[in-house]
């Protein structure tokens, strides 16, 4: 007799983001997040990982990279009042909020570049992008509980530090 096992939904989640960032590159921002979206508020989604947070800022956890397909999917975990520094995407990118509440900013290019509409993303909802340097956002726990964040990014997880983000402001 053979058992088959379901998949947990974070395997679940990875198998549909590797279909989605293996689309038609225009779209695989947009296709990312939908696959993000359909899993990430399940409440078991990271049972078994280890997410600690860091009290000095927010800090990433890597979920899978695929360097062939040049991508990498990270954890992120905010404290309240955490927050990413105002940037501009050198990738596409993916995100999906998996616990609490984040708040995201856009702003219009400038010196420095300028706040023009907030929204609050709550479990579930998504956010993507084209890499854009006018595409500009910052996102923050201005809540009172720490969030966690699934995100993926179209570029190698060892290509974070010079080629994900273009930071315009703290
Ligand atoms: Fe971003």
């Amino acid at each position: 007799m053979t058992f088959i096992r379901a998949r947990n939904p974070l395997d679940a989640m990875l198998a549909e983001i590797a279909r989605a960032a293996r689309g038609p590159l225009e779209a695989r921002h947009a296709a990312v997040a939908d696959a993000i979206g359909a899993f990430v508020a399940r409440p078991e989604l990271l049972d078994g990982r280890d997410c600690p947070c860091c009290p000095d800022r927010y800090v990433r956890h890597l979920l899978h990279a695929d360097d062939e397909a040049g991508y990498a999917v990270v954890a992120l975990v905010w404290r309240p009042g955490q927050m990413s520094p105002v940037h501009a995407h050198k990738a596409w990118c993916a995100l999906g909020v998996h616990q609490g509440v984040l708040t995201e900013t856009y702003y219009e290019p400038g010196e420095p570049p300028q706040p023009v509409s907030t929204r609050l993303l709550a479990p579930g909802a998504t956010s993507h992008g084209p890499a854009d340097p006018r595409l500009i956002h910052r996102l923050a726990n201005l809540s009172c509980r720490t969030a966690v964040s699934i995100h993926c990014y179209g570029v190698g997880f060892d290509r974070f530090g010079a080629d994900l983000n273009q930071v315009l402001a703290a």
